[in-house]
């Protein structure tokens, strides 16, 4: 039997990854299949449990259901449980299920390896304390940044974070705050993992945000510049990204912890890109 891999969503008609992982199967000559499921929001567990008693070996996981998938998981990788958050689910050594979290390792490598950003002790700001945030702040704090301020709208969500990661690595400076904490200040990197992209709205973030040569970096994608993106451009930011990079690594590494290939993914992400625009 051909090997079984999925991605639960819901909705999951939009999702990308069967086509990524598609593409990645394809140019590494892996036999195996990679279906959208569509899971009853209030009921996870179920779809998840039947595609793994058929036979399902790994599944991927997308809104809203990386938190059910955190409690579904027998094991879970340190980085996922300090994420709150599975990406990525595999069955293992007596139909144990092992859970991890690829995306902040997604974001890393698109920051690093696709545009070329090194991390080591640059001033970081990510703005938004929600679950994509915290998905992302120990591969950040691993790469080596100097200074990385979390800032949200609720600044109590930005402190918790801090709580969470403090001391995962002595040289990188934590800080939370709100907007306001902001002025005057000048960062490397802004990345907005906040959803007000998805409305068109903007987090009110201060002028003069971006110091010389920064990256303003969106982790949604559209086929549009993000209004963060456009924001950023006009504030002078030198460089603007937003995530279909990070969604093409994150499942790079997902697909290298199933199949212990690494697919190459410049390829796949240019594919991505030409038929969104
Ligand atoms: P996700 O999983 O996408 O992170 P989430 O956990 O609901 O979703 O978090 C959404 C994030 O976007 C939060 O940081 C939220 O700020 P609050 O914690 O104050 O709610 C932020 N957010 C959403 N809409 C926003 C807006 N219009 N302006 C600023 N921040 C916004």
């Amino acid at each position: 039997m051909t090997d079984q891999y999925a991605v639960f969503g819901n909705p999951i008609n939009h999702s990308k990854s069967p086509q990524i992982h598609g593409w990645f199967a394809e140019q590494t000559q892996q036999d195996l299949s990679y279906l959208p499921i569509l899971a009853p929001e209030d009921d996870f567990q179920s779809s998840a449990e039947r595609f793994f008693a058929e036979g399902g070996l790994g599944a991927n996981v997308t809104v809203p259901f990386k938190l059910d998938a955190l409690v579904f998981a027998d094991q879970l990788s340190p980085r996922a449980r300090r994420a709150g958050a599975v990406n990525t689910l595999q069955k293992g050594k007596q139909g144990m299920i092992y859970g991890d979290n690829t995306d902040g390792v997604g974001l890393v490598r698109d920051l690093t390896n696709n545009l070329g950003l090194s991390l080591q002790g640059k001033r970081v700001l990510l703005v938004g304390a929600g679950g994509a945030a915290r998905g992302v702040v120990e591969p950040l704090i691993k790469a080596g940044v100097g200074r990385l301020k979390i800032a949200n709208r609720t600044p109590e969500k930005a402190q918790q974070l801090i709580k969470i990661f403090h001391g995962l690595q002595q040289d990188s400076e934590l800080s939370a705050g709100n907007w306001r904490s902001l002025e005057g200040s000048q960062y490397d990197l802004v990345i907005n993992a906040t959803s007000a992209s998805l409305s068109g709205d903007l987090p009110p973030l201060p002028q003069g945000i971006f110091a010389p040569g920064a990256l303003a970096y969106d982790m949604m994608y559209a086929a549009e510049p993000t209004s963060f993106m456009r924001w950023a451009q006009q504030e002078g930011a030198e460089q603007v990204a937003d995530g279909l990079g990070m969604l093409v690594e994150q499942a790079a590494e997902a697909f290298f912890l199933w199949r212990e290939v690494r697919p190459a993914t410049q390829p796949v992400l240019q594919r991505l890109r030409h038929q969104l625009t």
